[in-house]
């Protein structure tokens, strides 16, 4: 028996007005589809994603999350050519069903992005099912039309509806669990003399429904709330995010503004973790125990050991810092920076492919790129790494309780040995042997009462 998901994502979005396409909108930094997927169970044979408008962006998007380990399961892609309705969108996946070897299907939609896993999980255990909400205003959805003992007797779209159909509240939420040799069957039969002109893939299931039990499951209405605005976006977002953060808060995390903190759907945080006010935290982040995040900073796809101390103004990005680093304010760490365990970076410090070993120190405004700093060795203020030729970029390997003066540069490639101490403004162009001593500095030339003598030659030009 082999489930396959099929996710409709082949619609324009007309009203999100963008050149993106709808699905790929981000609620908390994740696009819309990443949700859905995300919210497949990992034993799924498959899933389909029926695809058109932005097609190219949505594959190039699925090959990333593919490369980046984020599918439960193997995907491949249908494309619907001209969108002619839901029911269109299921009958262009008949050869790719039947090639995956589906036995059931389950449909989901690539704009509804809550649905929560164990939601997800029950429609793919269900034999037959349909995800349904009670809405006060049950506008443009689709109504339902139930037997007395609640099975599924009929949909209708609210364009098609009799004024009488209009009043049912009970509306369709899109997400169904069905057999597939039946639905195959039904699709076969759909027309589209309906209001729309469209095929709907709700009379494919009203018509099933003649010839099988379909249950109906009434949801919390936000699990199938649709994204179709950049309103309807927003509130989503909001909704997500009280979910998350009401999670982490349970897990014992403190969030000292919760309404101006965005915690992202893949963040784990561990217990005493303190969010400071206008934190946003996206992608694959993992902060450690205990650590203290400060105000105004971003983090994307980093992890945090315990006990890190990030200042307030910070951006981090793919990166990672040992326990009981402190780092900022006003830090910038880029990707593939490594700091290990208590490694101190102050205000105005760049960092990009920089391992600094345990106990070193960048306290204020450097730029440290394609480099290794040793333990305990102190980075003076005013450091640069000179790592690119305007061709090529170049490492500086510097080694264990190295002193580098302010104002440094250090023309890379080049190796400072353990040890070495390198005088204040100092230009490096050569390796530095360990213990040595390097300084290049033009001789200071020193005039007894020479300001003096200026200051009053000044005078006499202006008076
Ligand atoms: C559909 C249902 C309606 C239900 C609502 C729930 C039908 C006929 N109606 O309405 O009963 O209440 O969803 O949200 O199914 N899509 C395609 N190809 C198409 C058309 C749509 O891939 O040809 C995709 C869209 O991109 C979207 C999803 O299918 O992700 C739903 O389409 P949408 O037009 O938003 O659905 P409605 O017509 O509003
Ligand atoms: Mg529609």
């Amino acid at each position: 028996m082999s489930t396959i998901a099929v996710i409709l994502a082949a619609g324009l979005g007309t009203r999100m007005k963008s050149r993106l396409p709808k699905v790929l909108h981000p609620i908390l930094g994740d696009p819309s589809l990443l949700w859905v997927l995300r919210a497949l169970p990992p034993d799924l044979a498959g899933a389909v994603v029926v695809v058109h408008h932005g097609k190219e962006l949505v594959l190039e998007a699925l090959a990333a999350w593919q490369v980046a380990g984020l599918l439960p399961c193997p995907v491949t892609t249908v494309d619907q050519g001209n969108p002619l309705g839901t029911g269109h969108a299921l009958q262009t996946c008949v050869s790719e069903l039947d090639r995956l070897g589906a036995s059931r299907v389950v449909i989901l939609s690539g704009d509804v992005p809550l649905t929560t896993s164990a939601t997800v999980a029950r429609l793919c255990a269900a034999e037959a099912l349909l995800l349904a909400m009670d809405l006060s205003t049950p506008g443009s959805y689709g109504r339902v039309i139930q037997h007395p003992d609640g099975r599924l007797a009929g949909m209708v779209e609210a364009k098609d509806a009799t004024p009488e159909q209009l009043t049912i509240r009970r509306v369709n939420g899109g997400a169904y669990a069905l057999p597939w040799p039946a639905l195959r069957r039904a699709l076969q039969g759909l027309g589209n003399d309906n209001a729309q002109g469209e095929y709907y893939l709700t009379d494919a299931v009203a018509a099933l429904a003649q010839e099988l039990t379909v249950g109906v499951e009434v949801c919390d209405p936000e699990e199938l709330a649709g994204m179709n605005s950049r309103q309807d976006q927003a509130a989503l977002q909001q909704a997500a995010q009280r979910r998350i953060h009401s999670h982490w808060m349970a897990e014992g995390v403190t969030f000292l503004h919760p309404d101006s903190t965005l915690v992202g759907p893949r963040v784990v945080l561990q217990r005493d973790v303190l969010l400071e006010p206008g934190v946003r935290l996206e992608g694959g982040v993992q902060v450690g125990e205990a650590c203290r995040i400060g105000q105004g900073t971003v983090i994307t796809d980093s992890r945090l050991d315990p006990g890190v101390e990030i200042r307030p103004y910070c951006v981090i990005e793919r990166a990672q810092v040992g326990s009981g680093a402190k780092v900022g304010p006003f830090a910038r760490l880029r990707e593939g920076t490594d700091l290990a365990e208590g490694v101190h970076i102050g205000n105005f410090v760049e960092t990009k492919k920089a391992k600094l070993h345990r106990g070193a120190k960048a306290n204020h405004l450097a730029y440290l790129g394609d480099t290794e700093i040793g333990e305990g060795s102190n980075i003076g203020a005013g450091v640069i790494t000179c790592n690119y030729d305007g061709v090529n970029k170049h490492r500086t390997i510097i080694g264990r309780n190295v002193f580098v003066g302010s104002d440094t540069q250090l023309v890379a490639p080049v190796v400072i040995g353990d040890g070495a101490l390198i005088g204040a403004g100092t230009t490096i162009t050569k390796d530095v042997p360990a213990d040595a001593l390097a300084l290049s500095r033009t001789p200071q030339n020193t005039l007894e009462g020479g300001a003096a003598k200026i200051r009053s030659r000044q005078k006499k030009r202006t008076g």
